[in-house]
């Protein structure tokens, strides 16, 4: 069963020079299938200049809004943003599946203070976490990296929460701009201990979510680790990515034999082993599940059951996963001559 919907796009709203807001009209009788955690993300699915794309976008409303908004950043040259940007109108349908995604924050388990980074269109999933996170009462600190303010997105929205809400610290960066109050240059890890070992020396977290390029990424969650911060407390959400391909998974030739469960449906086909999994099984016409194709979403996992499969790249799954034969579909080649896949049993 196919879990992309028919949404109405409700509202656009311009939130800076290069970056819309869009809210969704999500009807009462899909709305079960709708309900997310903060931090989760839509697949957006439609037609661009004949060719069909799919991109993933992070909410940035809170599960208890009952309003499923995504702000899209237009990205140079990019298919989906640009088009999103100048073309999309109120009232126009697109296809969105059903929210997924494991940078996840909920109030009940991720108890605590909690320390949020965003740069750019970072700050998507990171509204949605802090918005939570204040209504439930707990301390929050977000530091916030942009060009100026101009180019920051929902800069109003913040402003007000940090003057309603004793709790919220809020730290803009600026690169091409000064600002009273506001640090100057990226986020660096000057700027992240500036916060957590002077600011808000006393204040104990317990959780980090940071959401941005991948080198600021890198660069927070090394300068935790430095801190003494426990690697399972820091969480991160990557939007593109920049790693190598696996050397392992160049070059692979020959064919192989593939079975694919899929929503309880089998196939069997022959498949150039050149290809992805996903790739074929697309080719085949089977209605695999997937967003980024990139490696970097996890909606395209699936279970190697017999066979073998190495992956190009892989920055979701842990080592534990792949032991027990998970495979990023997008990115994993079968390297023996007859392998079977089930994308249900995960
Ligand atoms: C889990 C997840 C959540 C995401 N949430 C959001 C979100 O809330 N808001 C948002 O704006 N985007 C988000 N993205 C990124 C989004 O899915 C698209 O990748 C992005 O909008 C570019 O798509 P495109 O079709 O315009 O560009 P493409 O046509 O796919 O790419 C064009 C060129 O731009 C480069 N590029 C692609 N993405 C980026 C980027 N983000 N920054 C810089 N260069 C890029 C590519 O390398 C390529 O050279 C998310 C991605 C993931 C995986
Ligand atoms: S489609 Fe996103 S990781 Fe494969």
């Amino acid at each position: 069963m196919s879990n992309f919907h028919s949404l109405e796009v409700y509202r656009i709203h311009r939130e800076t020079p290069t970056a819309i807001s869009v809210e969704f009209n999500v009807p009462p009788a899909l709305q079960p299938s709708f309900s997310f955690k903060a931090g989760q993300y839509i697949t957006l699915k439609t037609s661009v200049n004949g060719e069909e794309v799919r991109r993933a976008y992070s909410l940035c409303t809170t599960p208890n809004e009952n309003t499923w908004k995504v702000a899209i950043k237009e990205v140079e040259n990019g298919t989906f943003s640009t088009y999103a940007n100048r073309k999309l109108t109120e009232g126009a349908t697109l296809d969105v599946h059903t929210p997924e995604g494991n940078f996840i924050y909920t109030p009940s388990t991720h108890k605590g203070a909690i320390a949020l980074f965003a740069a750019g269109s970072g700050i998507t999933p990171i509204m949605s976490i802090l918005k939570t996170a204040l209504a439930y009462g707990n301390t929050v600190a977000l530091l916030y990296g942009n060009k100026s303010v101009d180019e920051t997105i929902f800069n109003d929205e913040l402003m007000s929460l940090a003057s309603k809400y004793p709790n919220f610290y809020l730290k803009f960066v600026y690169s091409q701009a000064r600002a009273e109050n506001a640090l100057a240059g990226r986020i660096d890890s000057a700027a992240v201990n500036f916060v957590l070992k002077n600011q808000l020396k006393d204040v104990d977290f317990s959780h980090y979510y940071i959401c941005g390029p991948e080198a600021m990424i890198h660069t927070v969650s090394d300068t935790l680790k430095n801190n003494g911060i426990a690697e399972d407390a820091i969480n991160f959400e990557l939007f593109t990515s920049s790693e190598e391909t696996n050397k392992a998974a160049e070059n692979i030739s020959g064919t192989t034999r593939i079975s694919i469960t899929v929503d309880d449906e089998d196939f069997t086909f022959e498949m150039d082993a050149s290809e992805t999994i996903l790739d074929a099984a697309l080719k085949q016409k089977i209605d695999a599940p997937y967003s980024c194709q990139g490696g970097i979403c996890s909606s395209c996992i699936a279970k190697v059951v017999e066979g073998k499969a190495v992956m190009e790249k892989n920055q979701i799954l842990t080592d534990s996963e792949i032991e027990e034969g998970m495979i990023l579909t997008c990115q994993a080649h079968p390297t023996t001559t007859s392998i079977k896949i089930d994308y249900d049993d995960i």
